[in-house]
């Protein structure tokens, strides 16, 4: 009885503890709501998102973009349209956008998503950016000219809508799918101190990160401390287990 006891305990502390392990390597999330021909898409994604996310630190964290913004979907029957904060083209821009991350790989995405940001017309970018990283373009061109290309833009639509708190900026950043207004206020300028920032509060330090100035420890109990709070008494629980178990196997 005394070991089925101390067994059972010993499973149920082996569990919380991959538990606790799978979230000590899970890496961050940046969620970047944006689109095509929007100013200040273009500069966080040119002059913050990509050269962190290139840089060695930029395998720390995951990055996922949602092209949509400040745009509005009607559906009738099957079919979509759209009405973006640019016009007609910016929705182009962002159907693009869509197709390329539903049809090339996580970094080739991303590099396409970059190139298209950086060129002259975002939403012409197609052959620049197909040409320029080598990948097939027909895939692409054939979802933004067909209904795949709506249902993704309409997905992505869904995602931003569901919000909260509602966005009123663009690009709207949240990390770990929370939003906090300090970390996103600094992204636009500083993106490198907030990952770090969300790094550190995950007891992680990459070499990268030393000497950068952090985001003050947020204090409040909204949003930003939300992992650590998870994570705390999850640790605890399972010293307790296995200190008990210990006890138990000496009697
Ligand atoms: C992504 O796709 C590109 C081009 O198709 C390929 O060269 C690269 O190895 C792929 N990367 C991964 C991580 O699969």
């Amino acid at each position: 009885m005394k070991w089925l006891v101390v067994t059972s305990l010993f499973v149920l502390a082996s569990i919380t503890h991959s538990v606790s392990a799978n979230k000590r390597v899970a890496k961050p999330l940046v969620q970047v709501y944006y689109e095509s021909l929007c100013g200040d898409s273009r500069r966080f994604i040119q002059r913050q998102l990509y050269p962190v996310k290139t840089s060695p630190l930029g395998e720390h964290f995951y990055v996922d973009l949602i092209p949509y913004g400040k745009a509005s979907t009607t559906q009738s029957g099957d079919s979509y349209t759209f009405d973006c904060q640019h016009g007609p083209d910016e929705c182009k821009g962002n159907k693009l956008h869509a197709c390329a991350i539903r049809h090339l790989n996580e970094s080739m995405s991303f590099e396409f998503v970059h190139c298209s940001m950086v060129a002259n017309y975002p939403p012409n970018a197609l052959d620049e950016c197909t040409t320029k990283l080598g990948v097939e373009k027909e895939e692409i061109k054939k979802c933004v000219e067909g209904s795949e290309g709506s249902e993704l833009l309409a997905r992505h639509g869904e995602r931003t809508h569901r919000l909260t708190p509602k966005l009123y900026f663009v690009p709207w950043i949240t990390y770990n799918g929370i939003f906090n207004e300090k970390k996103f206020q600094q992204s636009l300028s500083d993106f490198k101190s907030v990952i770090c920032s969300v790094l550190k509060d995950e007891g992680k330090t990459p070499e990268s990160c030393e000497g950068i100035e952090l985001l003050a420890k947020q204090v409040d109990v909204g949003s930003g401390s939300e992992s650590s709070w998870v994570q705390q008494p999850r640790d605890a629980l399972l010293q307790l287990l296995v200190t008990f178990c210990f006890l138990l196997g000496f009697i």
